[in-house]
């Protein structure tokens, strides 16, 4: 059965329109879900120690260095183990949630997600599939004030996730029923 990491970035835990459309990708998917709520992980912010731990070959790390990273190594584990990951992604500011940037920075890890190369940085999370589901209020998907698709599809494709779609709804403190409307019609047309 297809894995799948199914992960919600809104800080809106009760009324949200990218985890209604992230759940809504999952089930159309249909698989074996694993759940990843970032806005109640309590990531941590990356300090200097995990950098300096980052960089510090994994054989060579101190107890201390190992504890700091546990949280960085398990989310880095779940994105190995499965076959496909969903985002949940509202706009915040032109760009991705707060959540999400720090699991970035955690899921970023030389050497382990991705290598340097003499050709450039090669992704190590290769074969997968990634869907995004992105809402905004107001900023128009793929317009020049949205930095959210740009970087989701540089960030994650850096890391090996090439294998990218976007089902986004924007617009929706103009006119939600049609945009979501659309967004679900997306949705139903993916192939399973
Ligand atoms: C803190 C915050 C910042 C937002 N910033 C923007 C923005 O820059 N541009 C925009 O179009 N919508 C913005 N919105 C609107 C959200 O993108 C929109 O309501 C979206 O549907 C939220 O997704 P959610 O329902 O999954 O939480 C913002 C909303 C919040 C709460």
């Amino acid at each position: 059965m297809t894995k799948i990491l199914h992960i919600d970035s809104s800080s809106n835990t009760t009324s949200s329109n990218s985890r209604k459309l992230s759940a809504a990708i999952v089930a159309k998917l249909g698989g074996d879900v694993t759940y990843r709520d970032l806005a109640t992980s309590n990531l941590s912010v990356i300090s200097e120690a995990h950098i300096a731990a980052f960089y510090t070959p994994k054989d060579d790390r101190n107890d201390a260095q190992n504890i700091l990273l546990a949280q960085s190594d398990e989310l880095v584990k779940e994105l190995f183990e499965h076959d496909v990951i969903v985002i949940g992604v509202p706009m915040y500011n032109f760009n991705i949630p707060g959540s999400l940037k720090l699991y970035q920075d955690l899921v970023a890890r030389v050497g382990e997600t991705f290598v340097y190369t003499e050709t450039g940085p090669k992704g190590l999370i290769e074969g997968k599939k990634i869907y995004f589901a992105l809402t905004t209020g107001g900023v128009p998907i793929g317009s020049e004030m949205d930095y959210v698709s740009p970087s989701l599809k540089s960030y994650f494709g850096f890391l090996g996730l090439t294998d990218q779609t976007i089902i986004g709804a924007d617009g929706l403190a103009v006119d939600p029923e049609v945009k979501l409307a659309t967004a679900f019609s997306e949705i139903e047309n993916l192939a399973a």
